[in-house]
């Protein structure tokens, strides 16, 4: 039923809990990408979001490996420097974080 579903996530910077997050950044193959910026300016919307701090590496090939303008644009963005262990993988601890991300932003 549409009328239970909940309104989209608001986009405004301290209007959505995964802008306060402490990692701004995301690992896409092997690089360590600044995104304290573009996380506010994606243009597929704050979905980028729930990948800060986790490698986002097959998000972004799903999305757009075949997307010469997104790769050209990630390849544009800031590189930062981060201790590889703060990096949570694709699997396991990477996962569980997304996941309840996701949860607590449909607010199940
Ligand atoms: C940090 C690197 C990233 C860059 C440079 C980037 C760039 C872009 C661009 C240019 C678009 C518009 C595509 C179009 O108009 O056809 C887009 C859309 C989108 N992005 Fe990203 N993106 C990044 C990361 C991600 C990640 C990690 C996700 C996770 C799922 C994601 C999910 C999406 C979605 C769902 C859309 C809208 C649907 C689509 O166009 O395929 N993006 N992104």
């Amino acid at each position: 039923m549409s009328g239970d579903m909940p309104a989209a996530a608001p986009r405004e910077k301290g209007a959505n809990a995964l802008d306060g997050d402490a990692k701004p950044w995301t690992k896409i193959h092997g690089r360590i990408v600044d995104i304290s910026r573009f996380q506010h300016t994606h243009p597929g919307g704050n979905i980028i979001q729930m990948f800060k701090g986790i490698d986002s590496t097959t998000a972004f090939e799903q999305f757009h490996g075949h997307h010469p303008g997104a790769v050209k644009m990630l390849n544009a963005l800031p590189t930062k420097e981060v201790a590889a262990a703060e990096v949570l993988p694709q699997v396991g601890a990477g996962h569980s974080l997304l996941h309840s991300r996701l949860l607590q932003q449909i607010k199940l």
